[in-house]
């Protein structure tokens, strides 16, 4: 079981978009998947048409309450995907994970209690430098971090990286960073491209700004599946690619 995690410092940047279309890529490649909602936000559960309700609430699954993941996972409308949803009792997760001694152990447990019913979990972060991320960040295979290509994103970027070093929570190395919401008709988003081409720190993967993906929070299903033949299609297919080798998948 591997495990790819969407994550990074900044809001608003394609996290929850990202985990919702590469956890219907893998599924639509056959992979048994797992999406893992953790943001109290829950948008990657209202994108899969979901009600936002976790059997027992997020404090008892987070303390290792029983059943775990698999209990409260439901099977969504895309085939071979199921999810852990998100609610609002997710919003004292950081505490919640604290008070257990050990949060990356923790969520360690919670993902290999799944005793191999899935091939890959995909976790959807939420926004920030913070027990959940940090916990996950100590156990994911690849965390990917979508940057729009703004010199502020890319500060953050640089922040997020010395925060997994600093509370040694993963390597830098495990970071995949890939451009987000790229408009190449702004001079900035095409000059900021060309200087993260000369480092090899990028992923080759750009998803383009894109209404197919906007009207994923409408239309309720993800945009690689109602919008097959778009540009950000065609870029997530090719971020799941460069994400499931990552992975080892
Ligand atoms: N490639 C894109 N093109 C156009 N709109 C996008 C794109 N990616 C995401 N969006 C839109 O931008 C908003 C934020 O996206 P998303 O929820 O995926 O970001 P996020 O990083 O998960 O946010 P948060 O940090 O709040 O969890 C949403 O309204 C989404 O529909
Ligand atoms: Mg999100």
């Amino acid at each position: 079981m591997r495990v790819i995690a969407c994550t990074g410092l900044k809001g608003g940047v394609g996290k929850t978009s990202t985990s919702v279309n590469l956890a219907a890529l893998s599924a639509a490649a056959g992979h048994r998947t797992l999406l893992w909602d953790l943001d109290p936000q829950g948008a990657a559960t209202f994108c899969l048409r979901l009600k936002p309700r976790i059997k027992g609430g997020a404090p008892k699954l987070l303390r290792g309450g029983r059943g775990g993941l698999t209990a409260v996972a439901r099977s969504s409308s895309v085939d071979g995907l199921d999810v852990v949803p998100s609610d609002v009792t997710l919003r004292d997760a950081d505490r919640v994970l604290t008070g257990t001694g050990r949060p990356a152990k923790a969520i360690r447990r919670l993902l290999s209690g799944t005793k191999g019913d899935y091939d890959l979990i995909v976790i959807d972060c939420p926004p920030g430098l913070n027990t959940v991320v940090e916990s996950v960040a100590s156990t994911a295979d690849v965390l990917l971090v979508p940057v729009v290509p703004e010199p502020l994103p890319l500060r953050a970027l640089v922040r997020f990286s010395e925060f997994l070093e600093d509370t040694s929570a993963a390597s830098p190395k495990l970071l995949a960073p890939f451009l987000s919401m790229i408009d190449r008709r702004k001079p900035m988003h095409r000059r900021i491209e060309t200087e993260i081409r000369t480092t090899s720190l990028f992923l080759g993967a750009a998803i383009p700004e894109s209404s197919a993906v906007a009207r994923m929070g409408e239309e309720q299903v993800p945009s690689v599946v109602s919008s097959p033949r778009s540009l950000a299609s065609l870029e997530y297919r090719r971020l799941w690619a460069e994400a499931a080798e990552r992975a080892g998948l």
